[in-house]
């Protein structure tokens, strides 16, 4: 197991993520305002931005890599009864979470598979749509993630969701450089805003860049 697998086995196993990735509570509001320079506002904000091209009635496949512990994305499928929807993760402390949760939630249009990014078990366009919320700046392939990503969607797909970008707050890039990535739970090199429109533009037909300080959402067609 890497560092970054065994970094989320335990986030999961912990039950710590949660609190942490929505800002609540005590501990998770205090990162999200100390790390992230973000209030409770703004953390929705880029939380609806990054899911904000699943149309309300989404009725194809969709593919979300990583769903963590499904804390962000659960409630969408929820209301999703009509897609048929895989969920990605190497990480099985984080991923048996998602599990537990879509079982509570009585989600039943959900599979789960454990594996990496940058291999994805899929053939080439097999997804109508892939949803990517805070996992780019994770993945220590980045390269590969993007490309397989591309992939296995279907040509006129999209692709959506969000990630850290560096030089927006020189707060949270020192956070980053100085605990995150030590111990594993973000991996170099990371994009900027710029750099980030440029490799999707390269890739991507139509392209929508949208940052809430440094979290960039985006929204891609292929
Ligand atoms: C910050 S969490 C994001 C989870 C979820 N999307 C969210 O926003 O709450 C990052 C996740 O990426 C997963 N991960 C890291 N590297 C991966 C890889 N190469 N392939 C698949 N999942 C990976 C980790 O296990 C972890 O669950």
């Amino acid at each position: 197991m890497n560092k970054t697998q065994k970094a989320f086995n335990f986030a999961g196993k912990s039950g710590m993520y949660d609190g942490v990735i929505t800002g609540t509570g005590f501990f998770g509001s205090l990162v999200s305002n100390l790390v992230w320079k973000m209030d409770k506002e703004k953390d929705l904000e880029y939380q609806r931005l990054a899911k904000k091209g699943v149309p309300k009635d989404f009725d194809g496949s969709l593919l979300e890599v990583p769903v963590g512990t499904g804390i962000l994305t659960m409630p969408m499928y929820k209301k999703l009864p009509n897609a048929d929807v895989t969920c990605l993760d190497y990480s099985e402390g984080m991923m048996n979470r998602a599990k537990d949760r879509a079982q509570d939630m009585n989600i039943k249009n959900i599979s789960f598979v454990q594996g990496d990014v940058g291999k994805l078990p899929f053939k080439d366009e097999s997804f109508d749509f892939v949803l990517s919320m805070n996992g780019l700046h994770v993945f220590p392939d980045k390269d590969a993630a993007f490309s397989e990503i591309f992939r296995v969607l279907k040509k006129g797909g999209v692709f959506c969701g969000c990630t850290y970008i560096e030089g927006e707050c020189k707060r949270t890039d020192w956070f980053i450089n100085k605990i995150y990535v030590p111990k594993g739970y973000f991996n170099l090199p990371f994009d900027t805003k710029e750099s980030l429109e440029k490799r999707l533009k390269g890739m991507y037909g139509e392209v929508e860049v949208e940052t809430v300080i440094s979290e960039a959402c985006f929204k891609c067609v292929k």
